[in-house]
């Protein structure tokens, strides 16, 4: 069976002693026999702490990072520092990283290889604006977006990713996309998988959707039969939210 996962995107959210509030709360009432994977993605400067604490099942994950060892780029953590802090997992692709911070493929694609040399876990994202999903072009978009950035990858290598599907006008906006909609994006996804892979490797592959998912919709995404969990934004920071949307499979 593939795995389950709930992932916590804390964003730039959180003061020090909240964000320690929140992990501790989290870990301390995580059902033990939930069978999601529960991770969290802080901001960095809380990574180290979190990543080292002990007693805890949750996984650690940056949500940036620069594609290099080390050197002369002020402002940036490295690969490198992410793997010595503890961290597992990186978070690429995302939507606001695309948009804000002008993040294009071919940087995208770095940052894959670069996280993949370091053994960090790639948590994929991609996902459509609402201009593209209003003239029906969502489907180009998004295979656009793997293609360039993760399907060069060998089929060994990018067993050990995982995707996340988030469009773009779902993410903070409340307005979750439908279970069809979801569904149909996912579907297409796992045949892109099987097209350029094989069908072994696209049923390994875990895809997240992102959006909006809450404690309230997060049951009836999960049931789809391609949706194994969920990328969590805002209702990441409310511990019994994410408490109940990892209990929601
Ligand atoms: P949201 O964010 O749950 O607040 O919509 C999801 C994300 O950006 O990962």
């Amino acid at each position: 069976m593939r795995k389950k996962i709930v992932a916590g995107n804390w964003k730039m959210n959180l003061m020090n002693q909240e964000a320690l509030l929140l992990f501790n709360t989290i870990s301390s009432k995580l059902d033990k026999d939930s069978i999601a994977n529960v991770m969290v993605f802080p901001p960095s400067l809380f990574v180290h702490q979190l990543a080292n604490s002990e007693n805890s099942e949750i996984t650690i994950g940056v949500q940036n990072f620069y594609p290099k060892d080390k050197g002369a780029f002020t402002g940036e953590i490295s690969v490198s520092q992410v793997k010595d802090s503890g961290a597992t997992s990186v978070l690429i692709g995302h939507s606001e990283r695309r948009a804000y911070f002008n993040e294009t493929h071919q940087f995208l694609k770095e940052k894959v290889d670069s996280a993949i040399d370091y053994e960090l876990e790639v948590i994929f994202c991609c996902g459509e604006p609402l201009e593209i999903r209003e003239n029906n072009s969502e489907m180009s978009y998004v295979k656009k977006q793997l293609e360039a950035s993760l399907f060069h990858l060998d089929g060994d290598t990018i067993k050990k990713c995982v995707i996340a599907y988030e469009p773009v006008w779902a993410i903070g906006t409340g307005k979750t996309a439908t279970i069809a909609q979801a569904e149909e994006m996912h579907a297409a996804i796992r045949f892109w998988l099987t097209e350029k892979y094989n069908s072994e490797i696209a049923e390994s592959i875990s895809i997240l959707y992102g959006g909006s998912c809450n404690a309230s919709n997060a049951n009836e995404l999960f049931s789809c039969p391609n949706v194994d969990g969920g990328l969590i934004g805002g209702a990441a920071l409310d511990a019994e939210a994410f408490l109940q949307i990892t209990n929601s499979f």
